[in-house]
């Protein structure tokens, strides 16, 4: 086969890569502005056919087969708000994991705006990938495959990672492999702890409450989930509302332990129909009630205005606009979404028998959740993932793709954007 010069290769894939996104995002209505130091002009022609064909797929199983034991996979994961890139060998060994943070782009909207995110993406997908690649000190020949997430997430953003995949995945001759969001976050902790299986799996973020059996083989059955806000969500929403910025979750994490977590009783409903169903709306209602029971404005004011001056305040810079009550408050409201969640993960983990327990996704960062879990007694134990794979990543997509790498399960250019993509 003849081989392009290594700067007509480069320039060729970028073109490619990236007009191939524009394409795509146009389709689906995405309001996109294209960099023009990615030298992509408006004449460029979409590639239309980018399909693999099987002789090529079979011969790619057997010789991926052949080096099985030193395969690194190329991870990209650009699901919501970051774009992230990794390489991981063997399915857990991470040589790198670049992620792009987009939270200064949404901070200000208290949330993420998603044509922002696709166009932000596209900003980042670029430099994170060859990031990785260069801190793994791999090169795009010592892959081998790439691995991408499918779903859920906002299609316009999930398209990004995609279709950059695909093209990539296409001119390397690469293996292209999809991974579900929610499996990824479980092979953040699988991939780097001994999990013995049956597990359990709580998989508790901005967009997911979702508690999950995982048994050999990584098949996954649905055991119960959020009816409506996730518990991530719910720690953004309550932020929001008290003026502080997003996300949420962390800057509760913080002043939780300043307050005192039995002051304000807030209960929640009892589920009808499946009791391992959760629901944080009610939850978020009761704030909502507690806050217009009070004049909390001259605080909400005085953060709103902080944030104008300091995008990311310190604790104590928090402290000093933030009254004893808000902090109580705080305090009970992670105390009750944290007992929640446990009491939850805990009844299904019994009724499966599990051998072990792993709580995965953004939520997992909470301090106060690792201690309360810390301080359950139980007769398996309980695995987090390390704080740098709990937030959104591409490690743990390309840790994911391993086992479908191992069974030779890929994708081919059909691979579609799933926004509300189901693991089980
Ligand atoms: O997994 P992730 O990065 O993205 C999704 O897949 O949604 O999770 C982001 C979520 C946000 O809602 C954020 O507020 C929450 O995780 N989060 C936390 C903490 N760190 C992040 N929630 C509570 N405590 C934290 N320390
Ligand atoms: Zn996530």
């Amino acid at each position: 086969m003849v081989e392009f010069s290594f700067f007509f290769r480069r320039k060729w894939l970028l073109f490619l890569a990236l007009n191939e996104i524009r394409h795509s995002l146009l389709r689906c209505g995405g309001r996109l502005e294209m960099s023009d130091r990615f030298g992509c002009s408006a004449g460029c022609d979409k590639v239309d056919d980018l399909q693999v064909n099987r002789a090529r797929r079979a011969h790619l199983v057997f010789s991926i087969q052949r080096k099985l034991e030193a395969v690194r996979i190329l991870g990209i994961e650009s699901s919501c708000d970051e774009t992230a890139a990794a390489v991981v060998e063997d399915g857990s060994r991470i040589l790198s994991s670049v992620v792009a943070s987009q939270i200064s782009t949404h901070a200000r909207y208290g949330g993420v705006v998603p044509e922002l995110a696709s166009r932000e993406h596209l900003r980042a997908i670029v430099p994170v990938m060859r990031l990785a690649l260069e801190q793994s000190a791999t090169r795009l020949e010592g892959l081998g495959a790439i691995a991408v997430t499918q779903g859920p997430g906002l299609v316009g953003s999930l398209l990004v990672g995609i279709t950059y995949a695909k093209a990539l995945a296409l001119v390397r001759h690469l293996p292209l492999i999809a991974v579900n969001h929610i499996e990824g976050h479980i092979h953040a902790v699988v991939s780097q702890n001994p999990v013995e299986l049956p597990a359990l799996a709580l998989v508790v973020s901005g967009g997911h409450t979702h508690l999950y059996e995982v048994r050999e083989k990584f098949v996954y059955r649905l055991l119960g989930k959020t009816r409506d806000d996730a518990a991530g969500e719910a720690f953004d929403k309550v932020a929001k509302l008290l003026g502080f910025s997003y996300p949420g979750g962390p800057i509760i994490d913080m002043l939780a332990p300043h307050g005192d977590r039995h002051v304000v009783p807030f209960t929640l409903a009892k589920m009808k129909g499946n009791t391992l169903d959760f629901s944080f709306s009610g939850l978020k209602t009761a704030v909502l009630r507690w806050t217009e029971a009070r004049d909390l404005s001259a605080e909400v004011d005085a953060r709103r205005e902080l944030l104008q001056n300091n995008p990311n305040p310190s604790v104590d810079e928090w402290l000093a606009v933030t009254s004893r009550e808000t902090l109580d408050m705080l305090a009970s409201f992670q105390h009750t979404v944290i007992r929640e969640l446990l009491r939850h993960a805990v009844k299904a983990a019994e009724e499966i028998d599990a051998r072990s327990l792993v709580i995965s996704g953004g939520v997992a960062c909470n301090a106060g959740l690792r201690l309360a879990a810390a301080a359950t007694r139980l007769p398996y134990p309980i695995f987090f993932p390390i704080p740098g794979l709990s937030t959104d990543n591409a490690a743990m997509i390309a840790a994911a793709a391993f086992p479908k790498f191992a069974r030779g399960e890929f994708a081919d250019s059909t691979l579609r954007a799933q926004a509300n993509l189901a693991l089980a």
